[in-house]
């Protein structure tokens, strides 16, 4: 059975066929990325214009690279959010106007829960089984931190989010303050590639361990990085800071993920969002987890459709389907842990 995916939630205007939730047929991705980083952050008019003119011939080159005609395809599913709504708006008044044209079923996902599905895509491991419930899903991107269970498809228990800024929020600022571009992730990764963590500043910067609870807190973090920018003004040790920041994020990340795996008796964790891609902590959660981790390769790690299609094949299996009337839902989560939610 295959789907098409179709992803705007904030600046990649993104396109997949799918088969069967797992098998990627085509991944079709026009990032904006080179029109944002002048301005250090997504503009979200700039973001939605570019998606009108991206998108068409996204979801054309899709459907061509998987060999995959209209008739062919048994739904379409689209991200509905969170994001920016007049993003949001695009991608799925596109999937509402197929649905009608080729009478095609919709299928509404929420951009949290397809990052989850990253990991059911087959990449460089075909064959390979997938994942076995409970699970661990600590999803790490732009706007969230989340760790759920995931005890099966689409039923999900919060157990702990970030009460201020998302992790990979922490590392757009933060770059964004020593002057390493945008986005902030990739340039502090690069910046601290080989670069010893040095004592001096790994005690300056707080790691939040927020006992008795699995919430994350990362402002405090980025507060401290800006007192160290006061401080040594045009000297500024950039490569030392960003190594030091990244491995107290990752601390954080692995420790709180670690305890749950063992506390919740998981039989695995996967990990999704854009700050998956980080080495440092793909390494480290390796490293430390007492039950088998998945990372989606880093490419499956940001923004795509092919997540959002695989998410979608799974709803649509339960006989979910979205009507005309479906509007887009910029806050909302993974389903039954928020109180904005598609319906489940
Ligand atoms: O999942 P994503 O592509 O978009 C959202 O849903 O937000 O995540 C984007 C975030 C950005 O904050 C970016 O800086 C971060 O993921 N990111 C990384 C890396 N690559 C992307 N953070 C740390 N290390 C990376 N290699
Ligand atoms: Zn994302």
């Amino acid at each position: 059975m295959k789907l098409l995916g179709i992803e705007t939630s904030c600046d990649e205007s993104a396109a997949a066929v799918v088969e069967d939730g797992r098998r990627i047929l085509s991944n079709v991705v026009a990032s904006q990325v080179s029109v944002h980083a002048r301005y250090g952050g997504v503009v979200p008019e700039v973001a939605s214009r570019r998606h009108l003119e991206s998108l068409l011939p996204v979801i054309e080159e899709a459907l061509s690279e998987a060999g995959c005609g209209w008739s062919e395809l048994a739904a379409v599913a689209v991200t509905v959010g969170p994001g920016l709504s007049g993003s949001l708006l695009v991608g799925l008044n596109t999937a509402k106007a197929i649905s009608f044209a080729r009478d095609l079923p919709l299928v509404a996902v929420s951009h949290l829960e397809a990052h989850i599905y990253a990991n059911w895509l087959e990449a460089d491991d075909a064959g390979v089984a997938p994942p076995r419930f409970p699970l661990l899903a600590l999803i790490v991107s732009g706007g969230h931190s989340d760790l759920l269970v995931m005890e099966d498809h689409g039923r999900y228990r919060l157990l702990g989010r970030t009460r201020d800024d998302a992790a990979g929020e922490a590392f757009d600022k933060v770059a964004r303050l020593l002057g390493l571009g945008f986005p902030g992730g990739p340039a502090i990764e690069q910046a601290s590639e080989g670069v010893p963590v040095e004592r001096r500043f790994w005690q300056r910067l707080p790691r939040a361990v927020l006992r008795g609870t699995y919430d994350f807190s990362f402002s405090g973090l980025k507060t401290a990085v800006l007192r160290l920018t006061r401080e040594y003004g045009d000297d500024l040790p950039r490569s030392e800071i960003a190594a030091a920041f990244q491995s107290a994020v990752v601390e954080t990340l692995v420790a709180k993920a670690v305890r749950a795996a063992r506390e919740e008796r998981v039989t695995g964790i996967v990990v999704s969002g854009g700050v998956a891609a980080n080495r440092l902590l793909r390494e480290t959660l390796a490293k430390r987890a007492p039950v088998p981790v998945r990372l989606p390769p880093p490419a499956l790690c940001t923004d795509n459709a092919a997540m959002v299609a695989a998410c979608g094949y799974f709803r649509f299996r339960r006989g979910e389907r979205a009507g005309l009337g479906q509007d887009v839902l910029s806050g909302l989560g993974v389903p039954g842990t928020s109180p904005t939610t598609v319906s489940q």
